[in-house]
């Protein structure tokens, strides 16, 4: 993937933190997802006062797409305020797997600058899939 897209969904992604509804783990993040046709979905973590109900900053963005017919997942970036670059959850990762086109590129970044990038193969090796249901 070019350098100025992953400079470019790093900034989406940071911009989405901004509006983050995290009250109760005070933990900000942001996440943008490009799809096959080019599109940019913002999102960020929407928590819940019954904890289990929150959703993380990957899936926000992610369930935007969708909800626009854009059903073809390229990237998602996603950034927090980590040590390390923010590394996402096995639900998000699971979700990303069901709508992932090609080698779905997972771009972890932090505030610092720290970028981390990987395939989703990587970090999910035998995620469920349609298959399984057969
Ligand atoms: N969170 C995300 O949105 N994405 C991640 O990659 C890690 C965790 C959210 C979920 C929850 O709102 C807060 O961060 C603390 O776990």
């Amino acid at each position: 993937m070019e350098k100025e897209l992953v400079k470019e969904l790093i900034a989406v992604a940071k911009e989405a933190r901004q509006a983050a509804y995290a009250p109760y783990s005070d933990f900000a993040v942001g996440a943008a997802a490009l799809t096959k046709q080019g599109s940019i979905y913002s999102g960020c973590n929407i928590e819940n006062a019954a904890y289990g109900l929150s959703n993380c900053a990957e899936r926000t963005a992610i369930f935007k797409a969708i909800s626009e017919q854009e059903v073809e997942i390229e990237a998602v970036a996603v950034v927090g305020a980590t040590a390390g670059p923010c590394i996402p959850c096995g639900a998000c990762l699971q979700v990303m797997a069901e709508f992932r086109v090609g080698k779905l590129q997972v771009i972890m970044a932090n505030l610092k600058g720290d970028v981390l990038i990987k395939e989703l193969a990587e970090l999910l090796t035998t995620p469920f899939a349609k298959e399984d249901l057969e």
